[in-house]
């Protein structure tokens, strides 16, 4: 299973990257509008500091626009994946970029039939939004079990379910029982999976017993 961070914030990429739990980064129009940085700056640096795929996202609508933006940044590196939205001209894009050997990550997906078209454009990743759905009370994670499902039904669907959205901790965990390949989450909940009283209560009386015992392992 993969993490990706989702932000646009390079000191929490950067410091979440030396934990060597970071296997890539997504950032949205979003994401970079709150960081406040120059787009290609941005993925230049990011792209610089984690070896995985980092996704920079289109902003135009038609195909056109779309393929030429993707131009510009799939040359700002290697591990750059173009990020498009799921709609008729994205999966287009999506599949020339995909035919091309520029990996796809297709976005704002909210059905299994979006899913299955994503997957048929070649995408190297298909982004499910669970906290949006959950947010309408529906069931998101339930989409992910049934996407998992559904591609492994076929061998030619190579297309990663790329778990976005995640509000939670327990979104991270139930994208791990229903077989997702990757989350992409906030800096804030990758720092929340470390974290139980029991351990911090645990670690207090070690070290006090430790200390009583008078010795260094150095
Ligand atoms: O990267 C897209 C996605 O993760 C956005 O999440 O919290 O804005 O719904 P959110």
């Amino acid at each position: 299973m993969k993490f990706f961070l989702d932000t646009g914030e390079i000191n929490d990429i950067r410091e979440l990257a030396e934990t060597g739990m970071v296997d890539g980064v997504t950032t949205n129009p979003s994401i970079v509008a709150k960081s406040g940085r120059k787009f290609v700056d941005l993925i230049k640096e990011i792209c610089a500091t984690v070896p995985g795929p980092v996704s920079a996202e289109v902003t135009a609508l038609d195909y056109d626009t779309m393929m030429k933006e993707a131009d510009v940044l799939r040359k700002i590196a290697k591990n750059v994946a173009i990020k498009v939205p799921l709609t008729v001209d994205g999966l287009r894009t999506c599949k020339r970029l995909s035919s091309e050997g520029t990996m796809v990550n297709v976005t704002l997906c909210f059905t299994c039939g979006q899913a299955i078209l994503a997957a048929k454009a070649g995408a190297s990743f298909v982004s499910p939004f669970v906290g949006r759905l959950d947010d309408l009370g529906v069931d998101g994670m339930q989409l992910i079990d049934d996407i998992v499902g559904i591609y492994e039904n076929y061998d030619n669907f190579k297309t990663e379910v790329l778990v976005a959205s995640v509000r939670s901790v327990e979104h991270v965990v139930s994208a791990a029982r229903y077989g997702a390949d990757v989350i992409t989450c906030p800096p804030s909940i990758l720092r929340q999976l470390y974290a139980h009283p029991l351990t911090e209560k645990g670690l207090a009386s070690f070290a006090k017993d430790w200390e009583k015992t008078g010795q260094s392992i150095l």
